[in-house]
Formats: structure tokens, sequence, C-alpha cells
């Protein structure tokens, strides 16, 4: 029997990560965390903060530890629930980095070389500024999502192509071993997977843009997030309507909808002939009664750090009982670890 072979009324495995790498942001949440929340009950979920990843980029000790616990406290104030789903720091669980070194095995330079996030992330950049994890980020991830025997990874569109090839690993491994690794299927939504910057609609929103006022970020007081709606790029025209050759109202919609629950076609009912100021004034305060209850828990939760903390480590034990039984299946197929009683 393959591994890949689902059990019937077995809910699906998901794991999904997500770095601790400072400004969270809306598009974060719309992207990402809002699915993991809204899917809690359906799957079996193991979501992982990355730390691991995040070392890729030059940080120090007290910022990643730093990022890693407001990301915890993000994670839970944005509805996550420890008990109903695996949440832990994914340097907890050593199983990473041992089938990452494995992993690249049957990785290719090839394939690494012509990802678009590392091309991306090192354009501009001389060889010497780019560190190798930077260029091994990949397998790292085709690690994380591996050792879980992940069927679903519910991530924003950026990240299809480390997917893909996840499972061309997975693959490669398997032609060569035997079957070990299920095949992850990509979950990325049609709406808000890729919500973009509100200065220029032809960037996705990103934290590592230089501008304060292109991402609204979910820590953001109100009148911060009314300010950058209200100062977000439109169209030529005035009509609130969305359509390609609106990028920046058709992102502003999209935005809207997702958080309202309302129907693109119904908002642009009810803005006709509205213009834009009524529309951003509108679009201001449906983000902020959105984010605000978060906030506030989010504010409760720094207040009292160890809740995070006893999460994380019930989380890291969960998960360390099914990357270790998933290692000794890797390490036998590959023949490794010899004198380990
Ligand atoms: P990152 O910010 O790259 O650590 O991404 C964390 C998660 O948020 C991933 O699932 C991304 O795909 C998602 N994400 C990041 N930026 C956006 C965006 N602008 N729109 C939608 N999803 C995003
Ligand atoms: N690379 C992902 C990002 O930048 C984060 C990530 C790491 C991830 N490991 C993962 C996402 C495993 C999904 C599954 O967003």
């Amino acid at each position: 029997m393959s591994v890949s072979t689902s059990v019937a009324h077995r809910p699906k495995r998901v794991f999904s990560g997500i770095q601790p790498s400072g400004n969270f942001h809306l598009g974060n949440y719309l992207g990402a965390i809002r699915n993991w929340v809204n899917q809690q009950g359906q799957f079996d979920n193991v979501f992982c903060i990355v730390d691991l990843h995040a070392l890729s980029l030059p940080t120090t000790r007290e910022t990643l530890r730093a990022n890693t616990l407001h990301l915890a406290n993000v994670l839970l104030a944005a509805g996550i629930d420890p008990d109903a789903s695996i949440l832990f720091v994914q340097s907890d669980v050593r199983e990473h980095t041992e089938l990452c070194w494995l992993l690249n095995s049957v990785t290719q330079y090839g394939e690494l070389r012509r990802m678009t996030q590392f091309k991306d992330k090192t354009s501009g950049k001389n060889d010497e500024q780019v560190s190798a994890a930077l260029f091994d980020y990949p397998v790292l991830q085709a690690a994380d999502i591996l050792l879980y025997d992940t069927e679903l990874v519910p991530v924003g569109e950026d990240q299809k192509q480390h997917i893909e090839l996840t499972r061309d690993a997975a693959a490669r491994f398997n032609a060569r071993y035997g079957e070990t690794f299920v095949l992850p299927e990509p979950d990325i939504k049609a709406e808000g997977a890729r919500i973009m910057s509100l200065e220029d609609p032809t960037k996705k929103m990103s934290k590592s843009d230089a501008s304060p006022n292109a991402a609204i970020a979910l820590a953001d007081s109100p009148d911060v997030i009314r300010k950058k709606i209200r100062r977000a790029v439109t169209d030529s025209g005035s009509a609130v309507v969305a359509a390609p050759d609106k990028p920046a109202l058709t992102n502003l919609l999209t935005i809207y909808s997702l958080l309202s629950g309302e129907p693109v076609a119904a908002i642009e009912q009810r803005y006709i002939g509205k213009g834009y100021g009524a529309f951003k004034s509108d679009l201001g305060e449906i983000v902020v009664e959105a984010l605000t209850p978060m906030q506030e828990r989010l504010r409760e939760l720094e207040a009292n750090p160890e809740l995070s903390q006893i999460a994380l480590a019930a989380g890291a034990a969960r998960a360390r009982e099914r990357a270790a039984a998933k290692m000794t299946v890797v390490r036998d197929r590959m023949g490794i670890g010899i004198g380990r009683s």
C-alpha cells in the first residue's frame, strides 16, 4: 500500500510554517494565518514557527528570541488553539535539521538556483553577502513538510514553487529508497493569496518593504491603519470596481471583501457614484474592527508570557514524537545510523 493512500474519514494532515522575522502584516493574516484558524476544526494541523529559516538572513540572538515569542502570541491571538492544533518552534524539534541534510542529497543545485524567492532575496547583492542557508532554505522547508506526512500546505501564492520542489524531492527520494514520503499539495485560496502593497499594487505586501506605508502591520493602531488606507494609491478614474486594469482598487476590494465576508460585486454596487473617499474611509473602519480584538488578545498574552511558553512546550513534545517516528523509517531506508541502539 502506498504511504499516500488516504484513509476514509481521517482528517487530512496539514502543515504550515511562518518565519519569526519581524512585522506581521495584513498579507500574512489574509494569505495564511486566517486560513489556518478557519480550517482548524477540519484538519489535523501542525503549525510551526520557523526560527531556523529566519537564520538565513542576518539577525541577532535577542531579535530572534523576541520575534519568536511575539509570533507565538500573534498566532494565539489570531485564534490558533494549541489544544486543537500542534503549535511549536522549529528548532525545538531537531529532526527538522537532520532531515534537511538528508534531503539535500536528493535536491539539485539547479532547482534551488531557480527559486524565485532566492532570486528576489539575493538580487543586488554579491555572493559574499548571501548565506548558504538562504540557498538551502527550500530544503529545510521540504523537511518541515515531509516529516509529518503532510497532505495539505496552506500558504500564500509565493510559496507554491517551494511546495513543488518539496514534491520533486519526495518523489526522487521515494524512487531511490522506496515509498517513504507523502507528496503534499499546496492549499492556496483564490482570494487573499496575494495581498499587494498599498503603495505599489504591482508588488506584494511584504515584511521587508522599506516604506512603512506599504503594509498594514497587525499591530498598527487604529489611527495608523486609517491613515495608511487613506494614503493607499488608487487607479485612474473614480469608480470603485475590481478589474485587471485597476490593480489598486482590486487589492483594496479584496481586503474589504475578505474582512467583511461580503462578495466584491455587492461592495462595488454600494459604492456606485460614491467615489474613493467614502470607500476608503469605510475600509479603514473594517480593518480596524477586524484587527482590534486580536490586538486586545495580543496585549493579554504579552502580559502573561508563560501562556505561550506552555503551549509551545506541549506543541514541541507532540511534534517531536511524530518527527522521531518518521526519522526512524527514513534513516533505515537510507542505511544510516549504524551504531545507534
Ligand atoms: P512570510 O511573510 O514570507 O514569512 O510569509 C508567511 C506566510 O504569509 C506565507 O504563507 C506567505 O505565503 C503568506 N504571505 C506573505 N505575504 C503575503 C501577501 N502579500 N499576501 C498573501 N499572503 C502572504
Ligand atoms: N517559506 C515559508 C514562508 O516564507 C515559511 C515556511 C517554512 C513554510 N517552512 C514551511 C511554509 C513549511 C509552509 C510549510 O512563508
